[in-house]
């Protein structure tokens, strides 16, 4: 007979709790029992049919058949699906495609074997691209995004928040990046990069995510930016403690790379599906894993006026070097202004981006023209500077810049 670990009373509904919590939409048995296996260990399976059958429908409700829930638990604010008769027309923009839908979906029905690399700059917390934090965005008010302390007279863009997840929503957070992760997994062709901005404190979540779903990870790539996270004194304290920071100062991000494991040597991927390396930025200069930049421009937030845009001198050295033989389809799924498509026709590569916003799905179609043809120092363009991916670091810019 198996031997099971005799448990505290309540520590498996505790849980199913803690599990259901990640899983608004509800999860079968089975996910169940294995989520209370990972952990607790080994639970007699008849003790957790009959937590949930007790407990339903005081503390859980039964969805469809086999499914739970728990009730009355709140699906976390999510913007409404896009549904197909109200998506607004794909947006062509000579090898840029951009489409206005939820990258799930997309994902979901893409062909196989069909994308070589994906870089993408996710929505970090589940909340902050919500239709109620956006809201809350657009009026300036409340929520998850702060208009960071004005410094030298300089005005701050609002940056979310994420010293404010708690424990389950970093679990959510990892369940939504396994759930993505899984669906990207099989659009991809071997030895795809996949490179993914990230922040350091939530960096170990979506790495491990990335992880459980099948990707190899295979570094980390660093934009060396004074961003305005960390730094400051403690609150309301500032006098009594001035010699205090209470956290770090940010001075950079993670870009996480991971890889579809190839198949055979690189050379028969390479071969085979155009993918499996780096392009380097010159025969004598490797692909290198820092990146000198800066907060995005004023004069490239005026053209994509996005929360979270990103440089397209920074954009483009990375999009450049994830095609190693400059073939292929590149992915955003995560599309906001449409900055890594532009930075993908700016280099002449084929690119689409997914976007679920409407909102910015629009500023989109105005933004990547306007991004792909702006100037921007020494980023690779399709003449292809071999200045490209300097990896010498220049001064970091003065911490009077805004951040993005
Ligand atoms: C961090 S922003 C990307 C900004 C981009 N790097 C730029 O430079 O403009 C993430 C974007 O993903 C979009 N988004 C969030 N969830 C999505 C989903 N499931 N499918 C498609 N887009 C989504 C948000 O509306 C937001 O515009």
């Amino acid at each position: 007979m198996r031997q099971t670990n005799k448990k505290r009373p309540g520590e498996v509904r505790d849980a199913i709790v803690d599990y259901l919590q990640t899983r608004p939409t509800g999860a079968t048995v089975q996910q169940i029992k294995s989520a209370v296996y990972e952990r607790l260990g080994d639970v007699a399976p008849s003790s957790i049919r009959s937590y949930l059958r007790l407990n339903t429908p005081t503390l859980f409700a039964r969805t469809e058949r086999a499914q739970y829930a728990l009730t009355g638990f709140q699906e976390p604010a999510r913007q409404r699906p896009v549904s197909p008769g109200k998506a607004n027309t794909p947006f062509q923009f000579g090898d840029a495609l951009l489409l206005h839908d939820d990258c799930l979906n997309w994902l979901r029905n893409r062909e196989p074997s069909s994308i070589h690399a994906v870089v993408t700059d996710p929505p970090y917390g589940l909340f902050e691209y919500s239709d109620e934090q956006q809201e809350k965005l657009r009026n300036g008010k409340g929520g998850v995004w702060r208009i960071p302390p004005s410094f030298d007279g300089a005005k701050r863009s609002p940056l979310p928040r994420f010293t404010v997840l708690t424990a389950s929503d970093l679990r959510r957070l990892e369940e939504f990046f396994v759930d993505w992760a899984r669906l990207l997994v099989p659009v991809l062709v071997p030895g795809a990069n996949v490179v993914v901005a990230s922040n350091p404190l939530l960096s170990h979540v979506v790495s491990g995510a990335l992880a459980r779903a099948g990707l190899e990870r295979r570094g980390e790539i660093v934009r060396l930016v004074m961003t305005m996270r960390g730094g400051d004194r403690p609150k309301h304290a500032h006098n009594e403690f001035n010699m205090v920071s209470v956290m770090p100062r940010s001075m950079w991000e993670p870009w996480l790379v991971f890889r579809k494991p190839i198949e055979g040597r690189v050379q028969d991927n390479l071969r085979k599906w155009k993918t499996g390396g780096f392009r380097r930025p010159s025969a004598d200069k490797p692909f290198g894993d820092v990146i000198a930049s800066s907060p995005t421009k004023k004069q490239e937030r005026a053209l994509a006026p996005h929360p979270s845009l990103k440089p397209q001198t920074f954009l483009r050295q990375i999009v450049r070097g994830v095609l190693p033989l400059g073939e292929g389809v590149l992915l955003d799924p995560f599309a906001g202004s449409g900055s890594t498509l532009a930075a993908a026709n700016a280099i002449g590569y084929k690119s689409i981006g997914i976007e679920r916003d409407a909102r910015y799905f629009e500023l989109a179609r105005s933004a990547i023209p306007r991004l792909a043809h702006a100037k921007v120092g020494s980023a690779a363009t399709k003449r292809d500077k071999s200045s490209l991916s300097s990896h010498r670091s220049s001064p970091l810019p003065p911490c009077g810049q805004l951040s993005a």
